[in-house]
């Protein structure tokens, strides 16, 4: 197959380097790639939102499957202007993403489809979501509709955290369209967790389970960032990966079938584990980053036949299968990340990490200077993955890695891993 990754993070870096795993797979381009994509694909300088420009390059190109990264495309639409030139692509359609791309269409699915998830209520107004959270009552989560980043929900555990959120929204108008509708959420108490299940449209074969550190700092402190690290397999209890398979995702395939909006690609579901079980807290229309780091160096299977198949609507298999090792993602970010972030440090060391037989980097805020040598080009810049017979030597393989590579500004949490290490000990 001839094969267009639509991206430009680590996360599409780890997509192409599955491909060129796969046997059915024969070449890889890349729209926009980065620099370390680009030693491993042919990158095309188009955006990943012109859609226009992407698909008559994947025509020109004679591409078999065009497999998209990230939420933006998708939410745009590009799975109804492949389809609408009969090309194949792996991702849902602009009304299957709704289930991303707005977080009320997502609250309402799951509760007309029984789906366990908070209370919520929608506000189109101030006094609307101040009704609301007296309603829902304190704390309580307000999330904008529409795509915000990863940066449109606040959690006001008191009157004045209210007052503060109900001007970010409605006098800062931070969120712009995608906050005019607000989403208030009853605040859900437990651990988090994800999980992602590669459909077809009515069949689904779950990915390895997985856990990604979100905060910028160790112990889970500092402010949310897109993922500062990930590993997999996840600690979890034994069941609940059925559990979560029967109450969310079964019925989630089944309810989107029904309604005329079959669900082709990856449905990463975010849980928050309560006392009373699982309850959704959103919906993901691709693969997490930095989840897919680590989930897919453990994926044996041959990737790129897998997402043929699904976009195909055609899954042959009932599972994949994981290599029995663990892998740990540290993610390398730049200085002042995930505020303003400086660019133009020189990145030195990766091939020097990479000569170490279980370690992997992938590229994602990275540039060519004028000079050609490898710069800091965004928040978060390298993502540095060790493989292991166990989390423990992941870990520690891992960070070897990122010993090696160096940048000004280098920052990263160090502690990968640790809370589940805790656990394996504990138990
Ligand atoms: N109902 C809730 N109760 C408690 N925490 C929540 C709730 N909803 C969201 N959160 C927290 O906010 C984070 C972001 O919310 P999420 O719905 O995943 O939106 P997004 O990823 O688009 O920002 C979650 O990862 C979780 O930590
Ligand atoms: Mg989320």
């Amino acid at each position: 197959m001839r094969t267009l990754v639509i991206g430009s993070g680590a996360r599409e870096h780890a997509i192409v380097h599955a491909l060129r795993r796969s046997p059915s797979v024969r070449e890889i381009y890349a729209a926009p790639g980065n620099p370390g994509i680009a030693e491993a694909a042919d990158v095309l300088p188009i955006s990943v939102d012109d859609l226009p420009s992407l698909a008559e390059a994947a025509a020109d190109l004679r591409i078999d499957l065009t497999v998209v990264g990230p939420e933006l495309p998708l939410a745009l639409g590009i799975g109804d202007t492949f389809a609408g030139r009969g090309m194949r692509l792996f991702g849902p359609t602009s009304h299957a993403a709704q289930l991303e791309a707005s977080k009320v269409f997502a609250k309402e699915f799951c509760l007309r489809n029984d789906i366990p998830t908070g209370r919520a209520r929608v506000a189109r107004s101030r006094d609307e979501a101040a009704a609301a959270v007296r309603e829902i009552g304190l704390p309580a989560v307000l999330k904008a509709d529409g795509l915000a980043g990863g940066k449109g929900v606040l959690i006001a555990s008191d009157q004045e955290a209210l007052d503060e959120a109900l001007a970010v929204f409605y006098e800062e108008r931070r969120f712009g369209e995608a906050g005019e509708k607000v989403l208030v959420e009853e605040f859900l108490e437990g651990e988090e967790l994800s999980f992602m299940v590669i459909s077809d449209g009515r069949r689904f074969v779950p990915l390895a389970t997985s856990h990604d550190y979100k905060r910028a700092l160790d112990g889970d402190q500092g402010p949310n960032t897109g993922g500062m690290g990930s590993h997999s397999p996840a600690v979890l209890a034994s069941g609940l990966g059925r559990e979560i398979i029967e109450s969310v995702v079964r019925p989630t395939i089944a309810g989107m079938e029904a309604e005329g909006r079959t669900y082709r690609g990856v449905l990463y579901v975010g849980l928050m584990l309560t006392a009373e079980g699982p309850r959704v807290l959103e919906f993901n229309c691709r693969l997490g980053d930095p989840e897919a780091q680590s989930i897919l160096l453990r994926l044996e299977d041959d990737f790129g036949l897998a997402l043929k198949e699904a976009a195909d609507g055609n899954l042959s298999r009932g599972a994949f299968s994981w290599r029995r090792e663990a892998v740990a993602c540290v993610v390398l970010a730049a200085h002042g990340y995930p505020g303003k972030v400086r660019r133009g440090d020189v990145i030195t060391g990766i091939d020097d990490a990479l000569t170490m037989p279980r370690v992997t980097v992938y590229q994602a805020g990275t540039a060519r200077d004028d000079q050609g040598r490898l710069v800091t080009a965004g928040g978060r810049v390298l993502s540095v993955c060790g493989r292991g017979a166990n989390l423990a030597d992941a870990v520690s393989t891992a960070y070897a890695g990122v010993e090696r590579i160096h940048f000004e500004g280098k920052t990263y949490r160090t502690d990968i891993g640790a809370d589940s290490l805790a656990r394996l000990g504990g138990s």
